[in-house]
């Protein structure tokens, strides 16, 4: 294979970044990600490639259940933030406030503009990120906004 124009050609796949959220007990995990993409309308399902050795894999696993916060358009400071392990101290997740998704209590940001929350209902563990395949439960919009996309950020992952 050409592995140059593999590149070049998979990091043509234009994405959003979002910070995925999960909880079980004290255990607390989050990541900015892009690989996210809505794969049914009914059953609404998303699909989720979460790294296959990090801990929002461990503990999405464990909860059964993730939170995705959509950030706005210029919130690159909020996604950089999300690169780094989960820390939770005073209500705030690597220094942003939080609060829990309706139904299944997963951590939002407070400054996502939506978000949206799943349980998930399969996994699939091949390669070097596992697949969490789940079904949007609940969602929410907070304000009006431009979505933050991955290309405008100058960062990549893909390829
Ligand atoms: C631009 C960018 C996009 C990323 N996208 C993903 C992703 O789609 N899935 C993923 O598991 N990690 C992704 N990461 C890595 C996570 O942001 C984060 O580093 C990781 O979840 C933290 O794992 P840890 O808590 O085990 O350190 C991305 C990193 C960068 C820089």
């Amino acid at each position: 294979m050409d592995e140059a124009a593999k590149n070049k050609a998979l990091r043509m796949i234009p994405y959003g970044l979002f910070v995925v959220c999960a909880q079980h007990g004290d255990s607390v995990a989050a990541g900015a990600m892009n690989w996210i993409s809505q794969t049914s309308f009914k059953p609404p399902l998303v699909v989720l490639a979460v790294k296959a050795d990090s801990r929002p894999r461990e503990v999405i696993k464990e909860a059964g259940a993730f939170a995705v916060s959509v950030l706005e358009k210029g919130h690159k400071e909020i996604a950089q933030a999300f690169f780094k392990p989960a820390e939770l101290r005073g209500g705030r997740l690597n220094g942003y406030p939080i609060e829990p998704a309706p139904v299944t209590g997963q951590p939002i940001l407070k400054d996502a503009i939506a978000w949206w929350e799943c349980r998930v209902v399969r996994i699939v563990e091949e390669g070097d990120h596992h697949l969490f395949l789940g079904e949007v439960v609940e969602a929410g919009v907070r304000r009006e906004g431009q979505p933050l996309e991955l290309r405008e950020t100058g960062f990549f992952y893909g390829g």
